[in-house]
């Protein structure tokens, strides 16, 4: 769990930028990984938003997690062209087979999945990531192997 410091600190470092909120953000899920709930009343009070408010901001981005995650990220992507080609089914199969919902982690704590909105890779769609690496063409297979190797 985050440390209250930590999280002052950061608030200190961005409050006075212009559009302070999405620095903030990101600087949080930096440094903890997830934008943790115990910062949200924080933000919220130095920002003067509500906390509804911010949690549209955070919900809206796909890139911030409202939890820590695995150990491995596997992102499958959700926009048109993967989608397509059979994305979308690849996709429901895959939550289906881990019995997770998106953002989901593996009760082993190996694997979150989540969704992605175009990896650049639409020619060789559909696609998806393991971490930091781009994969082309996935169907189950390839799913299944790229599960087995993070230790799903
Ligand atoms: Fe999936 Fe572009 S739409 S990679």
């Amino acid at each position: 769990t985050p440390a209250p410091d930590d999280i002052t600190s950061i608030l200190a470092a961005h409050r006075d930028l212009e559009g302070p909120l999405l620095p903030i953000l990101h600087a949080m899920q930096a440094a903890f990984g997830y934008i943790p709930e115990a910062a949200h009343r924080p933000i919220a009070e130095a920002l003067n938003i509500s906390r509804a408010e911010l949690h549209g901001v955070i919900s809206f981005y796909h890139d911030f997690r409202a939890n820590p995650a695995g150990r491995h990220v596997l992102k499958i992507c959700r926009a048109e062209a993967c989608q397509a080609v059979g994305g979308a089914v690849l996709a429901e199969a895959t939550l289906a087979k881990l019995g997770l919902a998106w953002h989901g982690t593996t009760a082993n704590g190996a694997v979150t999945v989540e969704p992605v909105y175009c990896l650049g890779l639409c020619a060789c769609a559909p696609a998806a990531m393991l971490d930091d690496r781009v994969v082309g063409r996935v169907d189950a297979a390839r799913i299944d192997a790229l599960l087995a190797e993070a230790g799903a």
